[in-house]
């Protein structure tokens, strides 16, 4: 049975990650932790907790860390993911609360006590996750393995022209993270899903209809480019309802930078990719962040011929297959949306 430590920033491709593994059979969440990024730490756990609860998911414990990067100030991005993170969804008020425990805490007691058997999922700014390397450096070796959205390699940035968001709010985290995994074993190596084949991942409105449709809604679920932005679901059914409005906010965000009605679905693929449910193939190569230059903040710089001469210290995902990708989602998150009505 599967079990993650997961660190997100609920973002409404965190929240599709989130449900998509809710919706697999055999998903255990052992702790899901809230790191600062597109919205502030607070409103990642709310926004998370809320969001699990709707998927059948109570009782799962969701913490808060870090709550500002590592060395510089917290930038988050209402414009891209909406004022609470989750586009125009608006989320019922979670019946469970926040855990007062501190996330690197959580994280570093659950994979300790159970070595070798927790695989973490990162979705999410690398700060968290950095510090918890800091306070355990076996952690690398305590996991099963670890799968990150993050970075982007020779292709364009979504932040600046060279850096993607994650990387770009905690450069600094992400430089530390990369570091504490040179001379790891191969197995252990970070699987990094950068945009340059998230931005493969492209959901549209069809998809949203076909998810509708398996989870057997009577009218069809429409979201559509001529629609007035903003308009709000009408199903009936409440995980189809949000993720459908969450989704419209995100469409909106792409079309308005000239990419089409359609939204990347970064963090959906990465969870896929941990699962072991969707398609990709990966490279060796050594890694490292730049965290200093104001021109460069956050770029990452993939060394795949050895020309450091340092060994690899990541798998950076190759290829994918976003056909397989949205038949898999629409199937699983169908199928729950089904059950859970
Ligand atoms: C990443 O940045 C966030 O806005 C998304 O949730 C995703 O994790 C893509 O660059
Ligand atoms: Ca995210």
């Amino acid at each position: 049975m599967p079990a993650y430590l997961l660190d997100v920033d609920t973002g409404i491709d965190d929240a599709l990650a989130v449900a998509y593994l809710a919706a697999l059979p055999d998903t255990e969440f052992v702790s899901v932790t809230a790191t600062p990024g597109n919205v502030d730490a607070d409103q990642v756990a709310r926004n998370t907790l809320a969001l699990l609860e709707l998927c059948g998911r109570r009782g799962v414990e969701v913490a808060v860390g870090a709550r500002q990067p590592l060395s510089i100030p917290l930038l988050t991005t209402p414009e891209t993911h909406g004022p609470q993170g989750i586009g125009h969804a608006v989320l019922p008020e979670p019946e469970g609360r926040v855990s007062p425990r501190h996330a690197v805490d959580l994280w570093i007691e659950h994979a300790k006590a159970r070595p070798g058997e927790l695989t973490a999922l990162i979705t999410a700014p690398l700060t968290n996750f950095a510090l918890a390397l800091r306070k355990e450096p076996d952690l690398p070796e305590l996991l099963a393995g670890v799968v990150v959205m993050g970075g982007c390699f020779y292709y364009q940035g979504n932040t600046t022209p060279t850096a993607e968001w994650n990387t770009h709010v905690d450069p600094h985290a992400a430089k530390e993270v990369y570091a504490a995994y040179r001379g790891r074993a191969m197995e252990k190596l970070p699987v990094v899903c950068s945009l340059d084949t998230t931005e493969r991942i492209e959901m549209r409105p069809e998809h949203v209809r076909q998810l509708a449709e398996a989870a057997g809604a009577a009218v069809p679920e429409l979201v559509l480019p001529d629609q007035p932005e903003g308009q709000r679901s009408t199903s009936d059914n409440g995980i189809i309802r949000h993720l459908s409005d969450a989704l419209r906010f995100y469409f909106e965000f792409h079309r308005r930078y000239d990419q089409g009605y359609l939204a990347h679905v970064h963090d959906f693929f990465a969870a896929g990719v941990a699962a072991g449910t969707l398609e990709y193939t990966a490279r060796p190569a050594t890694v490292d962040v730049e965290a200093e230059s104001p021109l460069f903040a956050g770029t990452t710089v993939a060394d795949f011929r050895g020309l450091w001469g340092i060994g690899p210290n990541a798998r950076i995902v190759s290829g994918n297959n976003p056909e397989q990708a949205f038949r898999e989602l629409v199937t699983a998150v169908g199928g729950l949306a089904a059950r859970l009505g």
